[in-house]
């Protein structure tokens, strides 16, 4: 089996740690159960670039129990846990490509790498396989059935490619899936962003001027636990809807350069590019502390900063201290990469359940309609999604009413008045 990992030696401790995120992967583990006697991924090479985490384990656990030949490699440079790789080679037989910290040039090897097999199925958390496949290894298409992609900048790359008829096989958007976006963007991404904060800094977060750029699933599940935890809020905005509700929620709304005066830590959560920009990071505080939890580092302008300082030394792990021209001290954390994933250990296994639910069964629904399918981004259909959610509710022990036949008639019709 080929792989490249940090140490092998590692193994024992991320096993222990997989196991302990199965714990609370309950839809996944039933998933599994019925794969490993189903075998729906027989014979299946996927590849899949995906953050290398406890979760991601699992889920390609559950998908090799399916049958599948899986190949993982990392979507992010520094979102790979070391011992959880190590673990997926020896205990899991599963042949991973991913080292915390690697260079471009590795990342780009080890994606390769994941690609080596023809694939037949891609998966991806931000179309970084697509566009390879696209760019530089076309070879390979003849032999794709389809993907399935992880997250909202991924999405919105691949929906491009589809409007400029340059995407050559289906995509599965598991990321519309109200069991992915509305739980793991919203609670997952709001809770492990400011654990990664956390981590990174152990900063007070009470009494601080917070700044979240954007308002969507991500940046309202950091907004309302900053809140929680005693920050005064700010949030910014480009779309004049979210704007208004974030003001309605009870956050102060106003322009990046009108917050980036006041606040003590900024966080961007836009799929945007230089939402921090030149012109915000001269008029910072001193001590202003800056991260990012969107999915790539280009939301924050980390050029336009090291243009800008006349030093630059690492603070402590994660934190990188800018001493500027203008004498002012910036702190950037995780070089400027999702913060949750480089200072903490990503979602919690709880929400990454129902988005790896979605990921499993999406593959095994392209393997059984890809071929029906044109090149186009596809939602996940809307009964596997609700079945996630109907699992997910079992597994709480939570009981919902059914609608009574009289109930069912009445949402049904149009005649009834008062
Ligand atoms: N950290 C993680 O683990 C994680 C998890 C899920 C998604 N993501 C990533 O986070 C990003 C946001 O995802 P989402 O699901 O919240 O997307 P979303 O589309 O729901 O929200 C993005 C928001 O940013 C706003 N925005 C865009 N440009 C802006 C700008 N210049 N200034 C201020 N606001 C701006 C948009 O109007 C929108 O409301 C994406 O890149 C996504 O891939 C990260």
């Amino acid at each position: 089996m080929k792989y490249h990992v940090k140490d092998i030696k590692l193994a024992d401790k991320g096993k222990k740690r997989i196991e302990w995120a199965e714990r609370e992967m309950p839809v996944l583990r039933l998933i599994k159960e019925r794969f490993t006697k189903q075998k729906p991924l027989k014979g299946v090479r996927m590849a899949c670039c995906l953050h290398v985490t406890t979760e991601t384990a699992n889920l390609t656990i559950t998908l090799k129990a399916g049958g599948a030949d899986v190949r993982l490699c990392a979507s992010n440079p520094l979102s790979t846990q070391d011992d959880t790789a190590a673990a997926l080679v020896k205990h899991y037989g599963i042949s991973t490509f991913a080292i915390k910290g690697e260079d471009n040039k590795t990342y780009y090897s080890h994606l390769n790498k994941s690609l080596e097999d023809s694939p037949n199925i891609t998966m991806d958390d931000g179309a970084d396989l697509v566009s390879t496949i696209h760019s530089k290894r076309k070879d390979l298409i003849d032999g794709i059935i389809g993907g399935t992609e992880e997250t909202t900048t991924g999405v919105i790359r691949l929906r491009a490619m589809e409007n400029d008829g340059v995407l050559a096989y289906p995509i599965i958007a598991v990321n519309d899936a109200l069991t992915k976006h509305l739980f793991d963007n919203r609670y997952g991404t709001g809770q492990s962003s400011l654990d990664g904060i956390l981590r990174a800094t152990n900063v007070l977060i009470a009494g601080k001027v917070f700044v979240i750029a954007g308002y969507g699933w991500c940046g309202r599940g950091v907004a309302v636990r900053a809140k929680g935890m005693g920050a005064d809020v700010i949030v910014t905005e480009i779309d004049p809807m979210k704007a208004l509700e974030a003001s309605m929620d009870g956050y102060r709304v106003m322009t990046m350069a009108q917050a980036a005066r006041i606040g003590d830590i900024f966080i961007t959560l836009t799929g945007d590019v230089n939402v921090i920009d030149e012109k915000h990071l001269k008029v910072m505080k001193d001590g202003a502390i800056i991260c990012n939890s969107g999915h790539f580092n280009c939301e924050i302008n980390i050029d336009a900063l090291r243009k800008l300082s006349k030093t630059v030394k690492i603070a402590r792990d994660f934190v990188e201290e800018f001493t500027l021209r203008n004498g002012r001290k910036v702190y950037l954390l995780g070089e400027g990469r999702l913060i949750n994933l480089a200072a903490a250990e990503g979602h919690p296994a709880s929400v990454m359940d129902m988005s790896f639910a979605n990921q499993a069964l999406g593959a095994e629904y392209m393997i059984k309609m890809g071929k029906e399918l044109e090149n186009k981004v596809y939602s996940v259909p809307e009964d596997i999604d609700k079945e996630i959610a109907r699992l997910k509710l079992k597994a709480m022990g939570v009981q919902i009413d059914v609608l009574t036949p009289e109930q069912k008639k009445y949402l049904a019709s149009w005649q009834e008045g008062t």
